[in-house]
Formats: structure tokens, sequence, C-alpha cells
């Protein structure tokens, strides 16, 4: 048998009420982007203060996120970097980045952060081609178009040095992961994605059923 909570709506506010320390900035920027038709894809409050504390349990001083949004994840990390670190944080949509940008001015963090509006295909890419890039990122978070999962992933283990980690948003995918009837591109993909990362001896590894599934991989 396994112990396992039942984590319903009720669990999940006494555990905010139990240890959500968010900043004001946070709190202002999950106000405006409730505001959006697509608000929902933000990590939730808990996820993001999740982020802070593994950015500085880790030391994180460069670290790469794919995936902005409006930016809650990005300034999670960027406001747990000591003041010389550096994250570049790849997105493809001026208009929802333009909010992180101005939140990050808010909270005094723009000068941690390197934003490349883009394909992140193509960013990563060019980041990779820059003298001294590959090899020396502490971190890397992926939480962008799941199609592109594993292209990520690879990009992901170059940058990083060995003992740097790579965390990956959503890869339980509301649980259709489950479910064969879905046949969707996203659906497979993460399926495909999961399979890859189980099966890939270059990381160290942990899935941990926390929001909408986490996955941990740490590069050897
Ligand atoms: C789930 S949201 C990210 C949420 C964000 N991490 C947060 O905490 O609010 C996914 C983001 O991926 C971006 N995206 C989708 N396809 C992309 C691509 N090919 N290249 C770069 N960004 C992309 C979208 O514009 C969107 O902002």
């Amino acid at each position: 048998m396994r112990i396992q909570v039942d984590v319903n709506e009720a669990m999940q506010d006494y555990v905010a009420d139990i240890s959500l320390r968010e900043p004001d900035v946070l709190k202002e920027l999950r106000h405006r982007t409730s505001e959006l038709p697509l608000a929902l894809m933000q990590i939730s409050p808990e996820q993001g203060q999740f982020l802070s504390l593994l950015v500085k349990a880790l030391g994180v001083r460069k670290a790469v996120e794919v995936g902005v949004f409006t930016g809650y994840s990005l300034l999670s990390t960027a406001l747990a970097l000591p003041a010389d670190g550096r994250v570049v944080a790849l997105d493809v949509s001026e208009e929802w980045t333009d909010i992180a940008r101005e939140f990050a001015g808010r909270a005094g963090v723009a000068d941690r952060i390197d934003l490349r509006v883009g394909d992140a295909r193509q960013s990563l890419d060019a980041l990779l081609a820059e003298d001294g890039e590959a090899g020396s990122y502490d971190f890397f978070f992926i939480d962008a178009d799941k199609e592109n999962y594993a292209a990520y992933y690879e990009a992901g283990l170059k940058l990083l040095r060995p003992g740097g980690l790579i965390v990956v948003d959503n890869v339980l995918w509301h649980g259709a992961v489950l479910d064969e009837s879905q046949q969707d591109s996203e659906t497979t993909a993460l399926r495909a994605f999961n399979a890859k990362v189980r099966d890939d001896k270059r990381v160290d590894l942990s899935v941990v059923p926390y929001a909408d599934g986490l996955t941990f991989a740490l590069k050897r």
C-alpha cells in the first residue's frame, strides 16, 4: 500500500496557509496575469516558491528558462539568484514578455534577466554558439510548447555543467498521459518525452507528481 494524501482544494489551501511567502511584486503580477484569457498557463505561487528554494539551495548563478509567459516563474528564479546571477529567458511572445519586463523592473531584478524573444529552439542554438556558454549553466527550466520538450532538454544538457539540474513542468499533463484515447500532439509528445528521459543514462532522475507533474533530471 502507498501512503498518498488526497491533495484536494482544501489541502492545497492548507499547504498555502502553512508555507506560502509570496512577495508583493509576485502577488501583483499574479493578479495582473489573472486578467488574461490564458492565465492558467502561469505556474502556481507554491511552484514559484519551490523554484526559488531550488535556485537558492543549489547555489545557482546561471539559469535558463524556456517559456516565460508574463514572468511568474522567471521572477521567482531571478529573485532567488545572487546579485551577479543571470537567467536567460526565452519566449516567442512580445506581448506577454512585456509584462514580465515591467514586473522585473518593479522587482529590481531586470539586470539579472537576459530576455530573448523568438522561437526558443533558435535562441538556444544561438546561446550554445556563444563563446563559453556550453557546459556553464547550473539550472534549466522547461515550461513551453510540449512538442519541443525533447529539443529543449537536449539543448539543456549541452548548456548545463555536470551536476546542473533540468526541471520540466507539466509532464503528467492533467492526467492525459495515461489516457490512450488522447492522441493530440502535446500529449503524444509528452509521453515520448517521459519515456526518453526514463531511459536516459546521462541523468539522475526523479518525477514528482506535484501540481501538473515535475521532472527533475540532474546531469551526470
Ligand atoms: C505555460 S507558458 C509559461 C508559463 C510561465 N513559466 C509562468 O510561470 O507563467 C508557455 C510559454 O511558452 C511560450 N512558447 C510557446 N512556444 C514557444 C516557442 N516555440 N518558443 C518560445 N516560447 C514558446 C508561450 O509564448 C508561453 O508564454
